[in-house]
């Protein structure tokens, strides 16, 4: 959700920035500006919409100065206005800030500051960290102190980084992430890894409340009670360089595609983390699934994996739900974490609660670097690389190799195993989508879509709904088929589409049983099937493989129905409107 960067160095700093921003544009925003340093002033740069169309009228690239700050700003408090798009400065311009996260004392903390003669230009919460930060500042002129004393009167979440009118940079961090990057040509602070990894896999990693002071003289990091931290530099991984679309049209169907390859690496580069976290999961007291979205999805197809071969009760809760239940869990409880990003705030929330009860944590992540990597026991790699497309693809099918790999491990075998064949068989539904194609111009002018499926499939079902909620706009429900008819069989009729997720295994003859229930009511019967049937309008039909199996096979095809309706109807697959790749806010 939304970034910072922040530049010191031997080069012009708003190129370096605009391009930063843009690598991480992914994470989803509304608006974007850049302040720069130079000649004892603090410049700024802003507006409303895409770093290229922002940079296109007000040339944010040409500020100069080899010190700057930038950000994208996903709306939080205030309306999507140029004035409240970042950087903030404060009133007098000796300072200006960008910041990720919610201050949730903004409101008494705006009014102590007006009463004290500092003037506000926009509605965000923001804001007052300026005015704040330059109040300290003027009192003390001194940035250590004033960054102290601004972090002890902030309430809420964030992760600021400040320029100050002598052209030195300080960040800070309080659950948002944020790193520094160390370059041969000069200092990064960014949110993201992907902010400057062309120029430097140099990082430290902040912890949360420490902040940094960058200057042309070197880097000095203190946590919020002003004593000095010493942090190791990590190196990144090269492969987050590579975030290119390649011959795709757009980064989800590239990461659509590469799934054939990223369900066997799955896990791959943790399998001592695999081994270890099996064996706790096997003597667990009580075992819990989190997640959001999608990684919740994923949750939900591990409760049937666990119980069918496993024989093990593993109870999935969403993790925005988990503050409001926190009694569930004991000493001696396991969580499994679910994350694409390892940076949503609601899953470290859940996590941060179950370390509290005593619980030990099984993270299963694909940024090995990021928050919720650090909070857990026991950290596995998705391994599946960069995900760009905000709508999760292939790290869902990486979530789903692991939770597989675990319970084989656990019911020894008893799964059957075979994601060679597995990757074979999407690698065969992959090759030809003109199918596929032909139905998504079908779904162009639809209102509504129903997805049904039983046991295992219902999760699929869900899965199915969140791609085409995120990517065509087009209202999508996932149903238990056996639920139609307490209800929903109300809202069928001949402008209705239903998807039927049936595959040849024990839900097969209710759900088709499903499928004629609609059909006579005059609704259009998609089947995503290894077997053909009269019933369907349409057949998508997907390759035999195991029983067991069928979840990873069976949501590709939806993945290309939502990718190409989407396409159809030209909104942007990679940037759903109003969503971000990392929800970093509650
Ligand atoms: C998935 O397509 C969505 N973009 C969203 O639901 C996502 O899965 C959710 O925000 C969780 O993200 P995470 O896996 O990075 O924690
Ligand atoms: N809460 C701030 C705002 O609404 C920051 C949002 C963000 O993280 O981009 O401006």
């Amino acid at each position: 959700m939304c970034s910072i960067i922040g530049y010191l160095g031997l080069n012009q700093a708003a190129p370096i920035i605009v391009k930063g921003l843009k690598r991480m544009e992914y994470r989803g925003y509304d608006s974007v500006g850049v302040a720069t340093f130079t000649n004892k002033q603090i410049l700024v740069r802003k507006g409303v919409g895409k770093v290229i169309e922002v940079n296109k009228t007000v040339r944010l690239d040409e500020l100069s100065g080899t010190v700057g700050i930038g950000h994208t700003r996903w709306a939080t408090h205030g309306m999507v206005t140029d004035a409240n798009a970042h950087p903030h400065p404060s009133s007098s311009g000796e300072v200006a800030i960008v910041h990720n996260g919610i201050i949730t004392n903004h409101e008494e903390l705006k009014k102590d500051l007006q009463q004290k003669g500092y003037a506000f230009k926009s509605q965000t919460d923001s804001e007052v960290i300026a005015n704040l930060l330059q109040y300290h500042y003027d009192k003390t002129r001194n940035i250590k102190q004033s960054m102290v004393n601004t972090v002890a009167d902030l309430r809420g979440d964030y992760a600021f980084v400040a320029v100050f009118e002598d052209g030195t940079l300080s960040a800070a961090r309080l659950h948002e992430p944020l790193l520094i990057g160390i370059g041969k040509e000069g200092y990064f602070i960014s949110s993201d890894v992907l902010g400057f990894v062309e120029h430097t896999d140099e990082v430290i990693y902040l912890d949360n409340r420490e902040f940094v002071i960058i200057s042309s003289g070197g880097i000095q990091i203190f946590d919020f009670d002003s004593n000095p931290v010493h942090h190791q530099i990590t190196k990144v991984s090269k492969e987050f360089a590579d975030v290119y679309k390649g011959e795709f049209a757009h980064f989800t169907l590239k990461e659509i595609s590469e799934q054939p390859r990223t369900i066997i690496n799955a896990g791959n580069n943790t399998k001592l983390e695999l081994d270890l976290a099996t064996d706790f999961i096997r003597h667990a007291k009580t075992l819990y699934i989190t997640g959001s979205g999608t990684s919740y999805n994923a949750a939900l197809v591990a409760k049937f994996l666990f119980s069918k071969y496993a024989k093990i009760k593993i109870e999935p809760i969403i993790s925005s739900e988990v503050h409001f239940s926190p009694d569930i869990f004991e000493q001696q409880s396991i969580l499994i974490a679910l994350s694409q990003s390892g940076e949503s705030a609601d899953v470290l929330e859940a996590v941060n609660i179950a370390k509290k009860a005593g619980a030990k944590i099984i993270s299963i992540v694909n940024i090995m670097t990021s928050s919720l990597a650090q909070l857990s026991s026991i950290s596995i790699g998705l391994g599946c690389g960069p995900e760009i497309g905000v709508a999760a693809t292939k790290s869902f099918t990486a979530q789903l190799a692991i939770l597989y790999k675990i319970v084989d491990k656990i019911c020894e075998g008893a799964v059957g195993l075979d994601l060679t064949k597995v990757s074979e068989a999407i690698k065969k539904s992959l090759s030809d989508d003109s199918k596929i194609q032909e139905i998504a111009k079908k779904l162009k002018n639809v209102s509504d879509i129903y997805i049904l499926g039983r046991g295992i499939h219902y999760p699929i079902a869900l899965e199915s709904s969140l791609k085409l909620k995120e990517l065509t706009y087009i209202h999508a429900e996932g149903l238990p088929g056996g639920e139609l008819k307490h209800g929903p069989l109300a809202l069928m009729d001949s402008n209705t589409y239903v998807i039927m997720i049936n595959p040849d295994d024990s839900t097969y003859s209710d759900t088709l049983t499903s499928a004629r229930e609609i059909k006579a009511r005059g609704a259009k019967v998609i089947g995503i099937s290894d077997k053909p049937s009269d019933v369907y309008d349409y057949w998508v039909e997907i390759p035999k493989v195991d029983e067991s199996m069928y979840p990873l096979v069976e949501i590709i095809p939806v993945q290309l129905l939502a990718y190409y309706a989407a396409v159809e109807k030209e909104t942007d697959p990679d940037y759903p409107r109003n969503l971000a790749k990392s929800v970093t806010v509650k």
